[in-house]
C-alpha cells in the first residue's frame, strides 16, 4: 500500500514539534511503519538551506529569495526522502510543509498566493498532504511558551521568531483560512489545552484517519 503523508502545522509555541514523537509512537503502536521529518530540512542539502533561512546574523533576505529557498528545500526533500518513503509504503510525519509557506510567506509576508500556487504546482504537481493537524493557539500565549523554552534551553529567537506579533497574527489567520477551505485535509487541534487533552484529540484524529486509510485499501 502507498504510504500516507501527515503534516503538522501551527504558529510559534503551539507544541507541534513535541507532538511529532507522540504521533510517531502512536502510529508505530498500530504497526504502521513511520518516518518523521521536518521542513525546511529533512535532507542534508535541505538542512543546509534551512540554516541559511533561519540565520539572523545574515543581512535581511528579499522575500522572493526566502520563498524560493523554501521551495528549493522542499523539492530536494520531496524527491530524495518523502516520495521514496511513501512509495515504499511508509507513513511520513512531517513537521511543517507547504501550508506553512502559504501562512508565513503568503499571509505573513504578503507574497501573492498565486505565486505560491505556481511554485507548489511546479514542485509538487498535485501531491499534497493526506492529513494536516493544525495546532492553533492564541499568538500571545504561544509566545509566552516560546520565551519559557528559550529560558529553559538557553536558546534564542531565530530569524522568523524575531518578527513582530502582527506578523504571527496574520500567520495564524492564514492557517485558519486554509483549514476552513480544505476541511477534508485539515483537523484543528486547540493547542491552548493541557498536554493530555491535546494528545487525546490527536489520537482521536489519527484513529479516524487510520480507519479511513484501511477502508480505502480494502
Ligand atoms: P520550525 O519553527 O517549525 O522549526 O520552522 C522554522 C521556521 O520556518 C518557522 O518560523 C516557520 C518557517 N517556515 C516558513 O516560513 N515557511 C515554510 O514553508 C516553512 C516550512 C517554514
Amino acid at each position: 500500500m502507498q504510504g500516507r503523508f501527515i503534516t503538522l502545522e501551527g504558529g510559534e509555541g503551539a507544541g507541534k514539534t513535541s507532538s511529532v514523537a507522540f504521533i510517531v509512537d502512536y502510529l508505530r503502536s498500530q504497526s504502521i511503519d513511520t518516518l518523521a521529518t521536518r521542513e525546511p530540512g529533512g535532507t542534508e542539502v535541505s538542512e543546509a538551506i534551512r540554516a541559511v533561512l533561519l540565520d539572523k546574523s545574515l543581512p535581511s533576505m528579499h522575500a522572493d529569495t526566502e520563498l524560493l529557498l523554501m521551495f528549493a528545500a522542499r523539492q530536494e526533500h520531496l524527491v530524495r526522502k518523502i516520495l521514496p518513503a511513501l512509495a515504499a509504503g511508509q507513513w511520513v510525519v512531517c513537521d511543517r510543509f507547504t501550508d506553512a509557506t502559504y501562512a508565513y510567506q503568503g499571509y505573513g509576508r504578503a507574497q501573492a498566493l498565486e505565486r505560491i500556487q505556481q511554485l507548489e504546482a511546479w514542485v509538487q504537481g498535485t501531491f499534497h498532504p493526506h492529513l494536516t493537524l493544525l495546532f492553533d493557539i492564541d499568538v500571545e500565549l504561544g509566545f509566552q511558551r516560546v520565551r519559557t523554552r528559550y529560558a529553559a534551553q538557553q536558546t534564542q529567537a531565530d530569524r522568523f521568531e524575531q518578527e513582530h506579533i502582527s506578523f504571527f497574527e496574520r500567520v495564524r489567520r492564514g492557517y485558519l483560512v486554509r483549514a476552513a477551505h480544505y476541511p477534508d485535509q485539515f483537523r484543528v487541534v486547540d493547542a491552548s489545552q493541557s498536554l493530555e487533552r491535546v494528545q487525546h484529540d490527536i489520537k482521536q484524529y489519527l484513529m479516524e484517519f487510520i480507519q479511513q486509510a484501511k477502508a480505502q485499501h480494502v
